[in-house]
């Protein structure tokens, strides 16, 4: 297997593809079992990625050790709950490079994190006759929040076009930002092509005109070091299972200046300093905007993800997916009938495809017959699927723990999707 090499005991640099994939495979108990008799060959990470042992460890040692509230009890078990569930955001604000704590809000994913800002952030400052901009490459959770904001208030959105390559038309961004304009929010992967957006250049554009700015990280984390500092943007949203940890909670990072003057999103304990019924005290930062019992767990599983990926080291990661996207893409280029979608000079490990003979769905099938999961529809991102034309595409996304072998498989597959059906 060429590109299992030995893992070097964490190169800062990580130049080389050195991940010893075979052995990190060994780490998720999933990719141990087979489909339809088969080895399971698992392409559908940029849907939800698998998870290793260390972070199903994590969880089960949460709930058969440690559960309790937090923030409530006096007893023990809550303190150590409450402390664990401090050192998670702890390990997420090193994880992104926040300068604050408190700059860490849990959500359930990506999704709450983009409805709390719309309803909170864009419900204050948005007016009649104001724009919010955002991208013809974004999944639905970053186009319908702003959509209905933007109908509640009478203001406008405001897409910005994709080449044909895929990639986002940045002289358009400019143009289109404007004294109207109220937020963008922009992917920083595209989940259905793939594509890496110039983030950083998009937030200083924007902030030269006095916008802020969400990224939508998502299908970012589990591929790029993210420093939100460096980035400059204003908010940074992500889903803990797009990156090895457990479904069901996430991040919104937030500028502290900004979630200060927000209103709360939800209401109810742990967000209140106090409540009588003639007046409510909210809580400081970032209890305001997590009303209820968190997902303590779920945030404890994030922390071990984290921690899991700092240990295989996304240096390494980014190396090895890069490798296996040049190798991927060369292969899907010489089936035939098999095109693209997604051709940007800088992509993260998606591979979105349409074949002439067969519809992506009947691709879809005939793969899982061979052990393959991928993803056949369209991605939540009908706009985009209506920009190149095609009803949906079949996408392979990639993660660190995926091998050349498997992308034989694929292709091997795909030939005879292409007998069968052409
Ligand atoms: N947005 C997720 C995907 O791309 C669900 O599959």
């Amino acid at each position: 297997m060429r590109a299992v090499r030995e893992m070097t005991s964490g190169s800062p640099t990580g130049a080389a593809s050195t991940l010893d994939v075979a052995a990190l495979r060994r780490d998720f108990p999933i990719l141990q079992t087979t489909v339809h008799g088969k080895p399971l060959v698992y392409l559908d990470n940029a849907a939800t990625s698998q998870k290793p042992q260390a972070v199903l460890d994590t969880l089960s040692r949460y709930y058969a050790e440690t559960n309790a509230n937090v923030h409530r009890g006096l007893y023990q078990l809550s303190e150590a709950s409450t402390r664990a569930y401090a050192e998670a955001r702890l390990r997420v604000k090193n994880f992104i490079h926040a300068r604050l704590k408190c700059e860490i809000i849990f959500t359930r994913g990506t999704t709450e994190g983009i409805n709390l800002v719309a309803q909170t952030y864009g419900r204050q400052h948005v007016k009649a006759g104001d724009e919010i901009l955002i991208t013809h490459m974004e999944h639905h959770s970053n186009i319908v929040p702003w959509q209905v904001l933007c109908e509640e208030k009478g203001a406008r959105l405001r897409v910005v076009p994709v080449t044909d390559a895929g990639e986002l038309d940045l002289e358009a961004f400019q143009r289109m930002l404007s004294d109207r304009t109220r937020l963008a929010a922009v992917t920083y992967v595209s989940n259905a092509l793939g594509t890496v957006n110039p983030v950083k250049e998009l937030v200083a554009m924007a902030h030269a005109r006095g916008v802020p700015v969400l990224v939508d990280g998502a299908q970012a984390v589990p591929h790029l070091a993210i420093d939100v500092l460096d980035l400059g943007c204003d908010f940074f949203v992500f889903s803990g299972h797009k990156m090895f940890g457990p479904t069901g909670i996430g991040v919104l990072y937030g500028r502290a200046e900004l979630l200060e003057e927000m209103p709360p999103y939800q209401t109810g304990g742990d967000m209140i300093l106090s409540v009588r019924f003639d007046k409510t005290i909210f809580n400081s930062l970032p209890h305001k905007f997590e009303a209820g019992t968190p997902d303590i767990a779920g945030a404890i599983g994030l922390g071990a993800a984290i921690d899991y990926l700092n240990h295989v080291g996304l240096d390494r990661i980014a190396s090895h997916e890069a490798e296996l996207l040049r190798y991927g893409t060369e292969l899907l280029h010489s089936i035939d009938g098999v095109r693209i979608l997604g051709n940007a000079a800088h992509k993260a490990s998606v591979l979105s495809f349409v074949m002439d003979a067969a519809h992506p769905h009947d691709i879809g099938q005939m793969l899982d017959s061979e052990g393959i999961a991928i993803r056949a529809g369209h991605h939540c991102a009908q706009p985009l699927m209506e920009r190149f034309d095609v009803p949906a595409t079949a996408r392979a996304s990639l993660a660190f723990y995926n091998t050349r072998e498997e992308l034989d498989a694929l292709g091997k597959a795909l030939e005879r999707v292409h007998e069968v059906f052409g």
